[in-house]
């Protein structure tokens, strides 16, 4: 039987501080109306002063291997996928792994920003086929709040901070990732950057995008991989129980299941409430729907998203 990456468990973790979009409209020239129908955004999680990235993925990976019944120790992988680390070196997933008291393990950060959970999972997918690792925790984490310009009402509004994890397990099996699909594509470098960086500028820097341009692309590009990702599979959109996209407009999921035909009672949204986590927001949208029943062991879930760069990706997967 074919041995693959199978999700035993899942977690997730939001700061404790929740903002309305009434509260953003105190301090931001915005309205609730505004955020509401261009993005369908009503909430969002902001991380307080003990708050960091490495510490809400390290309680998203805790509830995800509680979920699975699976011993931190039992890990030889952490992949964590951020845009945002606690400190440009060392990688966020060693200190994951050390909160969790894993003295020994394969652990590193991969950046693709609102892809990065695509990419991280397709990593540890990869190497638990080749029998590099057996266990992996596969993290998103961000703390977007932080890169921010505050004084931006056209991006200010639209982000969030949080994380989710998943268990990767190799099982020979029915279930497991049957595919992936990953894409990058460097010219639109310009349309969603952060305007500084250790070899730059020095400094972080903050978060700058072209929104409508980004928004036009997202469209076309997730469509296109998401039906590529099922052709790998040799699968079909009417095969399909669930998609969990990246959260990072309503509209843009409404377009994307459109184009596709899909009904959009079989998309996750969690947008309304977690707003744009980056990386994180595909785990939590899985988390959100597996804790409230809606996604069943044995359903077809198609997991998708699109980030700076341009990158982008989508992943079959048998729960
Ligand atoms: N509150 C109130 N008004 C706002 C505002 C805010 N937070 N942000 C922008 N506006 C104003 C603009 O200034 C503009 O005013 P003007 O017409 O007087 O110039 C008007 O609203 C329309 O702005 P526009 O940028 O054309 O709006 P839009 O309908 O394209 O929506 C986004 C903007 C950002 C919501 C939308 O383009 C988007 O979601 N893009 C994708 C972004 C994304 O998801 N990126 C992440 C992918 S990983």
């Amino acid at each position: 039987m074919t041995l693959r990456a199978v999700i035993k468990g899942s977690g997730s973790a939001l700061p404790a501080r929740r903002v309305s979009n009434a509260e953003l409209a105190e301090t931001v020239d915005t309205s609730d109306e505004w955020i509401v129908e261009r993005t369908g955004i009503r909430f969002r999680h902001i991380a307080g002063e003990h708050e960091t990235t490495a510490t809400l993925a390290t309680d998203a990976a805790r509830r995800a291997l509680e979920a699975a019944g699976i011993a931190a120790t039992d890990v030889d992988l952490i992949v964590l996928a951020t845009a945002t680390p606690d400190q440009t070196f060392p990688a966020s997933a060693t200190k994951v792994q050390a909160a969790l008291g894993i003295n020994d393990c394969v652990a590193f950060d991969v950046q693709a920003v609102c892809s990065g959970f695509l990419y991280a999972m397709s990593v540890a997918d990869s190497m638990i086929r080749g029998g590099g690792a057996n266990t992996a925790l596969v993290i998103g984490a961000e703390t977007f709040s932080r890169i921010l310009d505050w004084e931006d009402r056209t991006t200010c509004v639209l982000f969030g901070d949080g994380a989710g994890a998943v268990v990767l397990q190799a099982e020979a099996g029915e279930a497991g990732i049957l595919s992936v699909a990953l894409h990058a594509d460097g010219r639109h470098n310009q349309l969603l950057y952060v305007d500084g960086g250790p070899s730059t500028t020095g400094t972080v820097g903050k978060l700058r995008m072209r929104g409508p341009e980004v928004f036009k692309h997202a469209v076309v590009n997730l469509a296109t991989v998401l039906g590529e990702t099922l052709a790998k599979a040799d699968l079909s959109i009417a095969d399909v129980d669930w998609v969990v996209p990246h959260q990072a407009n309503r509209r843009i999921l409404d377009a994307t299941a459109r184009k596709l035909g899909l009904s959009p009672d079989k998309v996750v949204v969690t947008v309304d409430e977690h707003a744009n986590t980056s990386a994180a927001s595909v785990p939590l949208a899985f988390d959100a729907a597996v804790r409230d029943g809606r996604i069943k062991r044995g359903d077809l879930i198609v997991f998708e998203a699109m980030g700076g760069g341009f990158t982008w990706g989508a992943a079959a997967v048998r729960y």
